[in-house]
């Protein structure tokens, strides 16, 4: 049995039991901070179990795409070296919200392991939370499981998402692979760990929200949240010792036995890990590249970079570091017909592996370096945390690649040590833990006017002071007001918080800030007189910069759009700012844009402003909207059930939240201003529009008009006439060094005609005015070549003179320039140089020094 044909099962089966058919969602959680990855199929269903949102089902089933490499589940380290862990997985889900509970969800996935997929029901075994009495009784008194064949369990046996949020008591169904494939041990048990007996479906009954001071509040309504890993399901039916040779994964196996002539089956147990890293590694940095992820320092950009680098290590181990990126193209051809987003982002995710790999490949030798040097100079065998420290942050190693290498030395890490280095520099650097914010009440809510109207009467329903809600406040203290109805925009995908007052009276207080708390609308303002809860405020937003913000935003959508229609469907946004005065665009693309790209993309964005084209907005549902082809943005959150859609009929339709204009006529002139590469396949462009555009306009043209009138051509000759004249310059440049060349040849004669011999040491004290200091050089050198001697030449200046003093290789038995520089240190002159010349500074030039250094020069010579 395929894959390809268990998740066909999977998804008949609960279909068939009145589950909806839902989509993954995007491996970057939205908008859930306290999440890096979508690490179960749940996550979507949060705020379902949470009771915050409604749906028009109460059960659905999906296919969820998952990576646990950070944060509370994390199988990172694991990779490799187990038959059974991975860092992206496809999770299998069924779901009930305030539906079935227990019972169901225990006949579903027997009925679906045993009928359907056939399993021998001898092999599988059960644990229970050692609390959970109902389901003990259900497996043992109504599906007939043995009572040694349920095992009881503690913590193993509660699920929960993160440190927060749903959770709940879990049974799981695991396939006891006999005692040939574990520890060997004939008593050891689900618990112990060890790759006998592997979990194929964990059932959640959710209950509880674990709230962050670690109290389990129990849920408005129970759940149930099943899923099942599909990859080991295939292990088992399609009888493999190992995951990684099922037909999920042999194709990159074989890739990788091609790309490094080395057979995976006979590979000692080292490189086969190496093999199993790379192709699970390459399935999670490339599912979550396409979803928008990108290898950086912080957060799920740095889980992101840590996949990379130890993949990387890995390929290394191979005797190929680079392979990394070529196993994309076999992955693409594998999984695409699932998720298309992989073939869509193929060249993408290349470009953006090619570049992390060959970045890690200069650090790398760097820090093996090191790594070697405390190896060598340790006494026991540990990396102390200062050094795994210090490998991190100055070379760039993640704590895992250290522990790999480390392992691989019979080393150590002090783990411990690290944490405590890596918390001093979140000190040092002043990194803030997130203030502890207010939290109100759910019915405390406002509603937002701000896309109908500017100005809104409203009721004064709470006011936050320091995080606290009070009921009145005097003048002058600073407090967030929320209102029953309100204006103004809070800043949300991209487009900032709107600017306004806030009216008491005769008395307008300036917003000094905005935020959302909850589901209100929070409006900072010092107070200009007392204020009550109850009392009725009039709140105006600045039109003039809202309107110039909303401008902004609907030419971002042009823009979108064009980058879309000129360069292809893989282009995304990767991230965006709508402000009054700019916008700036970020999206995925793998090279620089040519200014006739650039020029191509203003035209196509102007050209729809010109059409002015009426802008549509309508509610729909996300499939709906999906399935029209809307582009939605990663990492943003939608109710699924209602969408907001801005459609620019013909030409641009996406998901959106934010303030635009009623048609596009009303953006005015759109400008590209800037054009950047930001990292590894992600572009930046700044553009401004409306009367941002218009001054620039005015600005440059005025400027360009002024140049014109200098240069004697028309305005737009100007580029033309400026290079020109540079080269003009140049040219002159050029001939003015050589007419100072030849008249210095003519010259030299002059001067050493005025010079004087001491001895046999033909000596000059020379004094210029009008030359560079630079330039003394060569005139020192053009008097050597003429006649042999020690030369003494300043240059004067107004403030500053300098001097350049240089004697014949042939005279320095006469003359020692050593000696010279300290007798002119005496006097007060400072300078420095070789054996033959030297060059310095002078205050002051006067008839005393010259006299001096004549002197000097006469009794060396003599
Ligand atoms: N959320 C549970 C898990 O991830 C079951 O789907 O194991």
């Amino acid at each position: 049995m395929t894959s390809s044909k268990l998740r066909n099962l999977f998804f008949q089966f609960f279909e068939e039991r009145g589950h909806t058919k839902l989509a993954s969602s995007s491996l970057i959680p939205a908008q859930d901070p306290t999440l890096l990855f979508t690490n179960a199929g749940m996550n979507q269903f949060k705020d379902i179990f949470l009771g915050k949102e409604e749906r028009s089902y109460k059960r659905a089933v999906t296919l969820q795409k998952c990576i646990r490499a950070g944060g509370k589940h994390n199988d990172l380290e694991n990779v490799g070296f187990t038959k059974r862990h991975l860092t992206f997985f496809e999770m299998m889900g069924n779901f009930s919200f305030g539906d079935y509970f227990k019972k169901d969800a225990i006949e579903f996935a027997w009925e679906f392991l045993t009928q359907v997929v056939k399993l021998d029901k001898e092999k599988l075994i059960i644990t229970v939370y050692h609390k959970d009495e109902d389901s003990y009784s259900l497996w043992h008194n109504t599906i007939g499981i043995p009572k040694e064949k349920i095992f009881k369990l503690d913590a193993d046996n509660f699920w929960q998402m993160g440190d927060t949020g749903p959770c709940g008591p879990c049974t799981e169904i695991f396939v006891d692979r006999g005692v040939t494939e574990g520890c060997g041990s004939k008593d050891c048990n689900p618990e112990d760990g060890c790759d006998r007996f592997l979990e194929v479906w964990n059932l959640v009954f959710m209950q509880y929200n674990r709230l962050p001071s670690g109290e389990d509040k129990p849920l408005k309504q129970t759940g149930v949240d099943a899923g099942m890993g599909l990859e080991r399901l295939c292990a088992i039916v399609q009888d493999k010792d190992t995951i990684f040779e099922t037909d999920l994964f042999m194709p990159l196996l074989e890739k990788i036995e091609k790309l490094t002539d080395i057979s995976y089956k006979t590979a000692k147990p080292e490189t086969q890990a190496a093999f199993r890293v790379l192709v699970d590694h390459v399935r999670s940095a490339s599912f979550a590249i396409a979803d928008g992820g990108s290898p950086s320092n912080e957060g799920r950009g740095y889980v992101i970079r840590k996949i990379i680098r130890r993949a990387t290590l890995f390929a290394q181990k191979l005797g190929r570091e680079m392979i990394f990126p070529e196993l994309v193209p076999t992955l693409v051809e594998l999984m695409s017909p699932e998720y298309p987003e992989l073939k869509i982002q193929k060249t993408h995710i290349i470009a953006v592996l090619t570049s992390e790999v060959e970045k890690f490949h200069k650090t790398f030798l760097n820090g093996q370096q090191i790594l070697e040097k405390y190896v060598n100079s340790a006494k026991t065998k540990t990396i102390s945390g200062k050094q795994a420290f210090k490998l991190y942050d100055t070379y760039g190693f993640p704590l895992e690649l250290t522990k790999v290498m480390a392992h691989d030395r019979g080393f150590k890490i002090d783990t411990e040590g690290f944490t405590q280095e890596m918390a001093l520099q979140r000190k040092r650097s002043g990194k803030k833990i997130k203030e502890q914010e207010c939290e109100l009440d759910e019915s405390i809510s406002t509603e937002f006017t701000g896309y109908e109207v500017h100005n809104n009467t409203a009721k004064i329903l709470s006011i936050i002071v320091d995080n606290k809600q009070v009921h009145d406040i005097k003048k002058g203290t600073h407090a967030y007001i929320i209102t029953d109805v309100s204006p103004f925009f809070v800043e949300c995908g991209g487009q900032i918080s709107d600017q306004g007052y806030i009216h008491i009276g005769d008395l307008k207080a300036p917003l000094r800030g905005l935020k959302k708390i909850g589901n209100a609308i929070g409006a900072l303002i010092e107070a200009p007189a007392a204020l009550n809860v109850g009392d009725t405020v009039l709140l105006e937003v600045d039109s003039p910069t809202r309107i110039n913000t909303m401008k902004n935003h609907t030419a971002t959508h042009l823009l979108q759009a064009a980058l879309i229609e000129l360069l292809g469907k893989q282009v995304r946004q990767s991230g965006s700012v709508v402000t009054p005065d700019h916008l700036r665009f970020d999206f995925t693309h793998h090279e620089n844009l040519t200014s006739e790209q650039i020029r191509l993309v203003e035209n196509r964005v102007n050209k729809k402003i010109m059409e002015n084209i009426p802008v549509d907005t309508f509610y729909s549902s996300l499939k709906e909207a999906t399935k029209r082809g809307v582009i939605a943005i990663f990492g943003e959150k939608y109710k699924p059930e209602n969408v907001r859609v801005i459609d620019i009929p013909g030409f641009s339709a996406e998901l959106c939240g934010g303030t635009h204009v009623p048609s596009t006529g009303d953006i005015g002139p759109f400008k590209i201003t800037e054009v950047s590469a930001l990292s590894a396949g992600n572009r930046r462009i700044v553009a401004v529009t409306g009367p941002t555009a218009v001054s620039l306009f005015q600005d440059t043209f005025s400027d360009t008009k002024k140049l014109g009138v200098e240069f004697k051509v028309p305005v737009n000759e100007v580029a033309d006439a400026v290079l020109k004249q540079k080269e003009q310059l140049k040219l002159a440049q050029t001939t003015i060094k050589n007419l100072k060349r030849s008249l210095l040849k003519t010259q030299t004669d002059t001067w050493l005609s005025s010079g004087e011999t001491y001895g046999s040491v033909p000596f000059l004290y020379l004094v210029l005015e009008d030359v560079q200091g630079d330039e003394l050089r060569d005139i020192g050198s053009a008097l050597l070549k003429k006649k042999p001697g020690f030369y003494f030449l300043v240059a004067k200046g107004k403030d500053r003179s300098s001097f350049f003093a240089t004697i014949a290789p042939s005279l320095t038995e006469h003359i020692d320039l050593k000696a010279f520089s300290c007798w002119l240190k005496e006097q007060g002159i400072k300078g420095g140089g070789s054996g033959t010349s030297l060059q310095g500074g002078m205050t002051k030039v006067t008839k005393e020094i010259e006299e001096a250094i004549r002197k000097w020069a006469k009794e060396q010579s003599s």
